[in-house]
């Protein structure tokens, strides 16, 4: 890999020009060489865009569709890891180390184990098929026949949306902020400047292979007018074949209210819960909320962006409910 170096351990991957942290290169070569199980399901997205609701319904349809497994009651990262998290530790700013609860889990599941060898893929090792796993990396940094070997869901939003609540959730990040102002947050996303790549770029990947069997693209949007459609068509990708009324309980239960009335999927450590707008990870879980967060310059900016980047793609983001 092509790399520059930033400040705070940062790099940019040539020629793409995506940004991520500085040992992402270590973890993409574990990536690319993870033994993936068939019964595998990865939920990607670019960042912000409906993983947490996404892992959350996937991992009740296959763990607990009866709604009365006690592990449904665990932290989601626990019962569904991350593995495009473990270079996100090396951020300097981080001090090059995971915070505590996530330590503590892994020494709980992998004694004996470094970390430094990969805290969250090693977890996926341990975990119970079939395992649900998140990931932001893009589709093409995994092996070519990844989708013939096992089940991706891919969720998009769209990115005024997106990126309003990229900035209010690493604004209230513990131990640090990545975001400044929203304005600069709005601008870097123009510029492709954000951790974890080029929106676009991103969600075209996964567009360009919606037909291929093993991949199932969802608009947040579409599961926010109607989540029981939603929840039709993964039960037929999954294979899960759940009754209508154990589908409707599902959707109950995976609700914005009812999902935040379970709690936070992130301990203290890791989310100021009293950061100074007050922020919870579950902030609105609406469509349309972009509209009282930019200003006309800035507007004007992004959606010339959009224009650009959407007229080459059939691609049909939905920019209100
Ligand atoms: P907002 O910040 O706009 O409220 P991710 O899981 O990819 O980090 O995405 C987080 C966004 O999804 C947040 O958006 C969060 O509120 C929203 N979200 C989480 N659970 C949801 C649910 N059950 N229904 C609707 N939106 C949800």
């Amino acid at each position: 890999l092509d790399l520059d170096h930033f400040d705070h351990g940062v790099v940019r991957i040539q020629p793409e020009g995506w940004l991520y942290p500085g040992t992402a290169p270590i973890y993409l070569d574990r990536l690319y060489n993870m033994e993936f199980r068939s019964d595998d399901v990865i939920v990607k997205t670019f960042p912000k865009c409906g993983t947490t609701w996404m892992q959350e319904i996937v991992w009740t349809m296959l763990h607990n569709p009866n709604l009365d497994n006690p592990k449904g009651d665990e932290f989601l990262w626990i019962r569904s890891e991350d593995i495009s998290l473990d270079m996100m530790f090396d951020l300097k700013l981080l001090k090059g180390q995971p915070p505590n609860s996530y330590l503590k889990k892994f020494n709980e599941a992998c004694p004996g184990k470094k970390w430094e060898e990969g805290l969250s893929l090693q977890l996926a090792e341990v975990a119970k098929s079939p395992r649900v796993l998140k990931s932001h990396f893009y589709l093409s940094l995994y092996p070519d026949d990844i989708l013939d070997r096992i089940k991706v869901v891919y969720v998009a939003r769209n990115p005024k949306d997106m990126i309003i609540s990229y900035f209010y959730f690493y604004e209230a990040l513990k131990p640090f902020p990545m975001v400044s102002t929203m304005e600069d947050t709005q601008k870097r996303l123009i510029d492709g400047q954000i951790l974890y790549g080029q929106y676009w770029s991103h969600v075209k990947q996964a567009w360009q292979k919606r037909h291929h069997p093993n991949l199932h693209f969802v608009f947040y949007e579409d599961m926010k007018a109607d989540i029981m459609s939603e929840l039709r068509k993964l039960n037929e990708f999954l294979g899960t074949q759940l009754s209508e009324e154990k589908l409707e309980a599902i959707a109950q239960y995976t609700s914005f209210s009812s999902m935040k009335a379970r709690g936070e999927p992130l301990q203290d450590d890791v989310f100021h819960k009293e950061n100074k707008r007050d922020v919870t990870f579950f902030r609105k879980g609406k469509t349309g909320d972009w509209k009282n967060h930019f200003t006309p310059e800035l507007q004007k900016k992004m959606d010339h962006w959009i224009k650009e980047n959407i007229a080459d793609t059939d691609l049909n983001l939905k920019w209100a409910l």
